[in-house]
């Protein structure tokens, strides 16, 4: 696992788009995020990334993926990020995630994520967006 920062902006697009081909960020949206106080970025070298933000007390989960599926790669890159935002202080985690995306709702869920609401038709799709939310 490898801590990101903005020398690993161009490393995060190209991962990033490799997992969300229909809606890839491009290399100044990452060195620009990166940038930010509070946000922290992380890297599974066998393909995989995590982007966080934590603000007072609380954390969101910016994206998350891996580009090989069930392999460990998103279990990693959550605990690496759920440890990181409690030693930034962070007390609770949000992060918005499609309704049908059924995978990354397991995984939270398996972290103990719940249910803290729902956005109607969030994304440019249509589909709705669940609010997930865990208490560290
Ligand atoms: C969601 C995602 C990050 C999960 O990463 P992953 O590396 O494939 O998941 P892991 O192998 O670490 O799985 C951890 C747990 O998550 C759950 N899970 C993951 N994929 C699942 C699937 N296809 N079906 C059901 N449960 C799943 C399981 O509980 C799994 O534990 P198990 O393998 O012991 O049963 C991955 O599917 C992904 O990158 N999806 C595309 C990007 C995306 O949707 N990101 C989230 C946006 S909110």
């Amino acid at each position: 696992m490898i801590t990101a920062n903005q020398a690993q902006a161009d490393i995060m697009a190209a991962v990033h788009g490799a997992i969300f081909p229909d809606e890839p960020w491009d290399l100044a949206s990452f060195a620009s995020l990166l940038a930010q106080p509070g946000v922290f970025g992380c890297l599974d070298e066998r393909g995989g990334l995590l982007l966080l933000r934590v603000v007072a007390d609380e954390a969101e989960i910016i994206t998350i993926g891996a580009v090989t599926k069930r392999r460990g790669i998103g279990r990693a890159l959550l605990q690496v990020g759920l440890a990181q935002a409690r030693s930034q202080g962070a007390e609770k985690v949000h992060l918005e995630v499609a309704a049908g995306n059924a995978p990354a709702r397991r995984l939270y869920e398996a972290f103990g994520f719940q249910q803290a609401g729902l956005r109607r038709q969030y994304y440019a799709n249509g589909e709705d967006a669940v609010v997930m939310s865990l208490t560290l």
